[in-house]
């Protein structure tokens, strides 16, 4: 499998969720019982990634420190750089330039949630040769970039946010690059509204007959948090699932020990430090579990 870093992108200034945001940043706001920016990190680790950059504001910046650390009790690195001001997605390979040194990349924004079997992200990272993206179906592809295929599924058009969308396929913020896409950052025209958008990275590729667009299936769920509504449905789908199964979906606790990034002793000394709780009670019975079986 080629070497994949991966960013996380938790910039922006959440205005659509005021006033929850005047303090707290989007991507730390919960989602059911975890914060926001544990579900996408856990997609990242159960790919089987475990080198991210998480891009944040200064401002947040000490928040999501203090949450995540180096990443080193889940047997990971998380490293940080600032956005300064918000000027774009495709501005993280800028600045994550150093980060992904000769690697492919893969990007996640910090408000995209997944649920599902992570089968298609293993393969786009493992069989990546340009640029691969996912094509989803949804209500409001306007709010989106969005993806137009002909129909033997070779694509035709990449639009962001269009006034009249010529699909129904939005692309989720879930991007595997090659390594050519720091230069192709680093040569992108700012959009009318100035920013590095992340649509003319992938319109660059498909002009380079390089970008692969999946439509992601039918057992995939993809979470928006854009909105207070939104934000209260993919808390209540969490919500749902949880407590069905009574299990607990991005718990980066169990995933680090069920990945076999961090042993049962080092998860022992981790459970050891969580404060009293029910997230605490869920981590005592996956290590039981774990050393049962
Ligand atoms: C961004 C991208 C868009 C993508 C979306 C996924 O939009 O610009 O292409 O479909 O993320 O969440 P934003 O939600 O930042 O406006």
């Amino acid at each position: 499998m080629q070497r994949t870093k991966a960013i996380i992108l938790a910039g922006g200034n959440g205005s659509r969720l005021y006033p929850l945001t005047s303090i707290i940043s989007k991507q730390l706001q919960p989602v059911y019982d975890k914060p926001m920016i544990y579900y996408p990190l856990a997609t990242l680790m159960l790919s089987g990634i475990q080198d991210v950059l998480l891009i944040t504001t200064p401002h947040d910046a000490p928040h999501f420190n203090s949450l995540l650390g180096n990443g080193s009790q889940w047997g990971i690195s998380i490293s940080y750089a600032e956005q300064s001001a918000p000027k774009g997605i495709a501005e993280a390979f800028i600045y994550g330039k150093e980060f992904i040194g000769s690697d492919q990349v893969c990007l996640i924004l910090g408000d995209n949630l997944f649920y599902g079997k992570l089968d298609f992200l293993r393969n786009a990272l493992q069989s990546n040769k340009g640029a691969t993206i996912f094509g989803y179906p949804v209500q409001d592809p306007e709010r989106y970039g969005v993806v137009e295929f002909s129909p033997d599924g070779t694509v035709l058009s990449i639009e962001e946010k269009p006034l009249q969308p010529k699909s129904q396929y939005a692309i989720p913020g879930l991007y595997v690059f090659d390594n050519r896409v720091i230069s192709i950052a680093e040569h992108l025209k700012p959009s009318e509204r100035g920013e590095l958008e992340i649509t003319d990275v992938q319109k660059e590729y498909l002009n380079l007959h390089a970008l692969r667009v999946e439509k992601m299936g039918r057992g995939i769920a993809w979470l928006d948090t854009g909105t207070p509504e939104s934000l209260l449905e993919a808390g209540e789908f969490i919500h749902a699932i949880e407590k069905r199964q009574n299990l607990k979906i991005a718990c980066l606790e169990e995933i680090a020990l069920r990945m076999n990034y961090i042993n049962a002793e080092m998860f022992e000394i981790m459970l050891n430090h969580l404060p009293n709780s029910s997230y605490r009670e869920y981590c005592k019975r996956v290590l039981n579990e774990f050393q049962s079986e």
